[in-house]
Formats: structure tokens, C-alpha cells, sequence
């Protein structure tokens, strides 16, 4: 059996596996060629595309696992909304949402019939993968807070005054994306993911009672909705690490760490039946190679002996890392 599978399931008495948060993406040539010839939406869409880019960093760099080339926003197409990439502005929403009456008006579509492009590009790609596939998609708060602003925004303001100001109306929205979010990684997990990780990438801007009431509260729901399938789920809640011992009673296989957590502390919090992923601060990876190499072993003897540990990063890969420092990362724990 495979490292990442058997990490998932806390049974793990090899070297830890190794994967990277944004492994597909600009820090590869091979992506940034291919991005020359494509807009972001094409390579989201075209399942070819989706097979080819999923299998760029194993390639190149022999990592454990593979996750899905594809974006936490292609959801807004199963409400009738449309995303495209804006060059220096990043995921745009068109329309975004600006109350709870736009919530009321949404017309949710076929998730399966317009997501398809998303298991046609697993189907493609897995009988030419050797490692486990993750698929993936973005948790109900954070998805919410993208069509709300519409675009970037440093403090989600938007979100947060309509969170506040109509309690209701941002449950109904969540709600409603829960239910979008637990198909779409059905489909995923029937065309043949190996595992799931949900990217709560926005909790660091709830309060320990919001966080509780507007994270928690739908992750929760989707960890028990796909309990049935047996599919081990990563939950990822950047800048939550406080909240592990909350993120831990939820029951997924594992928990995603930020940097700014203790892995060893976490672990006594959480007890040895939950998998932990993570935390190298991805910064590291512009030192040089052997500071790159103590950070790395620091957090492989911090877990040593752990058979529930997936090395990460503690959130994505910078599109500006060097190609030497990610093939130094995973030969230092391939070969420690
Ligand atoms: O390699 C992988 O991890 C798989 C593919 C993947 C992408 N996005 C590709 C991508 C995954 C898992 C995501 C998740 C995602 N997308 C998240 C959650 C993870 C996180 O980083 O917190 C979020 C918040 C998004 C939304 C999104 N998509 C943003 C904010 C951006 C721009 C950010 C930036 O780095 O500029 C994207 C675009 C995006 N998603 C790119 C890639 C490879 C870059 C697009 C390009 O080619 O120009």
C-alpha cells in the first residue's frame, strides 16, 4: 500500500510521503509553457489539460501523492456564475453576490453535468499515476467569501458586514454551497481520488465563535456526508492552528497545519488517530539549500516515529520558488 494512503490511516511505518500544496502550478516551467499557450479557464476545463498539469510535479520531481490540477472556484459555474483569472489580479466572480436576495435568485445547475470536465480529467490521469490522486475542493466559508468580494480583497470585508449584518442569509449561501461541495467531491471520489482535502484558506479572519458557527458547522457536514464513501478527508484551515482540538472532534483523517503551529504539540492535543499534514513555512524554500534541508529534517524528527504524518508545506508553494529547493525538499525526506 501506498505511503499517503497508509499516513491517512495513522498506519504508516515507513518515512513519512511527501506533496506539495500548489504543486501543479507557476514555480514550473513545464506549467508556465503551457500557460503561454492557454488561459487559466482552458486548463481548468479541458480534461487533457487537467491530466497533464496533475502529473507535472511527479515527474519532475517524484513527490507521494498527486493532487487534482483544478481550482477551489470552478464550483461558481454549478451556481450559474462565472470565474476567469485576471493577470496581476488573480480569480475574478462575474456576478458577484451582494446580498442574500442574489442567494435567493441563484439557479444551482447540474453539478455533476457541468462539472464533468472534473472526472473526465481524474479518469484521464489515474491509470497514469503511480501515487495516490487528491482531490479537492474549497470549504463553504472561504468559497462564499470569493463570490462575495468578487475579487481579492486583504480583510473580506464584504463577507464579514453581510456575516454580521444577515446571520441568516450567509447560513442559506453556506448551506447551499455545502450541499454543492459534498456532490462535487462525490463525483470526484466516484471518478477514483484517493483522498480529499477541503481548503478552508480564509479562516484566519474569523473570531474563535464565527470560525465555530461558520466553519466548523458546514465542515462538519461534509466530513459525515462522505463518511459513507470511506474516502479519508484532509480538512486545511489556514491560520486555525489554535483550533485543532475543535478541527480534531470533526473525526476527518487528518488535519492540514499552518506554519504557525507545533506538529509535536498539536499531536499531544489531538491524540494518534488523526493523521497530521504539514507545516514547513514555504518561505524556507528562498534559503539555501542546507538551512532548506535543517528545517526539513527539524520537522522529521519532530515526528519521527509518527505514523499518521504527511509532510507539506503550511499553505501553498510561491509561484517564484526555486526548482532546486523543491527538488532538495523532497530528496531530504525521501532519502533521510
Ligand atoms: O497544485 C495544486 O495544489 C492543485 C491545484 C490548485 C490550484 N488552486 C491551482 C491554481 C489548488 C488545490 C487550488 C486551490 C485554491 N484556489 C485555493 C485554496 C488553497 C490556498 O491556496 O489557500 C484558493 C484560495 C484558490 C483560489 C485561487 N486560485 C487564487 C487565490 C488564485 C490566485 C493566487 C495566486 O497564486 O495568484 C488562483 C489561481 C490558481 N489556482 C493558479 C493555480 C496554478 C495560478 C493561475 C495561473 O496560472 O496564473
Amino acid at each position: 500500500m501506498q505511503l499517503l494512503t497508509q499516513a491517512l490511516r495513522c498506519k504508516n511505518k515507513g518515512r513519512p510521503p511527501v506533496w506539495l500544496m500548489r504543486q501543479a502550478g507557476r514555480y514550473m516551467p513545464e506549467y508556465r509553457a503551457l500557460r503561454a499557450k492557454h488561459s487559466f479557464l482552458e486548463m481548468c476545463h479541458q480534461p487533457e489539460l487537467i491530466a497533464e498539469v496533475t502529473q507535472l510535479p511527479i515527474h519532475a520531481f517524484g513527490m507521494d501523492a498527486a493532487i487534482l490540477f483544478s481550482d477551489i472556484l470552478v464550483v461558481a459555474e454549478a451556481l450559474g456564475l462565472k470565474f476567469h483569472f485576471e493577470e496581476g489580479v488573480g480569480p475574478v466572480i462575474e456576478p458577484h453576490l451582494r446580498s442574500s436576495a442574489d442567494v435567493d435568485f441563484l439557479c444551482p445547475l447540474n453539478v455533476s453535468e457541468v462539472l464533468s470536465y472534473v472526472p473526465e480529467g481524474i479518469r484521464m490521469v489515474l491509470p497514469q499515476l503511480r501515487v495516490p490522486l487528491i482531490g479537492f475542493c474549497g470549504a463553504p466559508f472561504t468559497v462564499a467569501s470569493y463570490l462575495i468580494e468578487g475579487r481579492a480583497s486583504r480583510d473580506l470585508k464584504k463577507t464579514k458586514q453581510w456575516m454580521l449584518r444577515d446571520p441568516e442569509g450567509f447560513h442559506r449561501l453556506l448551506k447551499l454551497l455545502t450541499k454543492i461541495s459534498v456532490e462535487y467531491l462525490k463525483l470526484q471520489i466516484n471518478a477514483g481520488v484517493q483522498a480529499v482535502q477541503v481548503f478552508e484558506s480564509w479562516a484566519h479572519v474569523l473570531a474563535a465563535a464565527q470560525f465555530k458557527e461558520f466553519s466548523l458547522t458546514y465542515l462538519d457536514m461534509i466530513v459525515r456526508e462522505l463518511h459513507s464513501t470511506d474516502v479519508p478527508v484532509i480538512l486545511f484551515c489556514r491560520g486555525a492552528s489554535s483550533f485543532a482540538p475543535q478541527v480534531a472532534k470533526l473525526n476527518p483523517a487528518a488535519i492540514s497545519l499552518d506554519w504557525s503551529s507545533d506538529l509535536e504539540s498539536v499531536r499531544a492535543q489531538v491524540g494518534p488517530e488523526i493523521a497530521l499534514q504539514g507545516n514547513l513555512d514555504p518561505d524556507i524554500l528562498y534559503a539555501e539549500i542546507p538551512t532548506i534541508r535543517h528545517e526539513v529534517k527539524r520537522l522529521l524528527h519532530a515526528m519521527k516515529n509518527d505514523r499518521g504524518y504527511i509532510f507539506n508545506l503550511g499553505h501553498g508553494i510561491h509561484p517564484d520558488t526555486p526548482l532546486d529547493a523543491v527538488k532538495a525538499l523532497v530528496e531530504c525526506i525521501q532519502n533521510n
